[in-house]
């Protein structure tokens, strides 16, 4: 099985930490889930809106994402080839930027 979407902070945060979180997915370090959350490769007008339909149902109303937003997402994180780890993402959930110079710091530490 897969995490509940609804309140999940990771979904519900600033977009650019969803968008992100789906274009790289999310490495398996546990057993917590039976499955793992793969890189999803959707165009990016079906993410935007698979995004925003996620995060105005279930009772979650942090908005719409936009096609642009997923796109500027998108270019920013081209050099990143790794997925996200869970703690980075809680670590620096309220700021993108810092999340984006902490995974490729370690996609460069490893050699990647
Ligand atoms: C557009 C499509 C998708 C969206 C928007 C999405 C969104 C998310 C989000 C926001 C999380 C983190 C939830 C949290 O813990 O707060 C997550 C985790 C996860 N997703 Fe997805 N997901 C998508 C597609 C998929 C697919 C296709 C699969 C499996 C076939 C999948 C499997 C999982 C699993 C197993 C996790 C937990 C990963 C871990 O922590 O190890 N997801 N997803």
């Amino acid at each position: 099985m897969a995490p509940t979407l609804w309140q999940s902070d990771l979904l519900n945060s600033d977009p650019s930490i969803a968008i992100a979180l789906v274009l790289k997915g999310i490495e398996k370090e546990n057993q917590d889930y039976a499955s793992f959350m793969a890189p999803v490769a959707m165009s990016p007008s079906l993410l935007a809106r698979a995004l925003s339909h996620a995060r105005t149902s279930w009772g979650n109303e942090s908005g719409a994402v936009s096609e642009e937003q997923v796109r500027a997402v998108r270019k920013t994180w081209s050099e990143v080839r790794t997925p996200l780890r869970r703690a980075e993402l809680e670590a620096y959930l309220k700021d993108p930027d810092a999340l984006l110079r902490a995974v490729l710091e370690r996609q460069s530490a490893a050699g990647k």
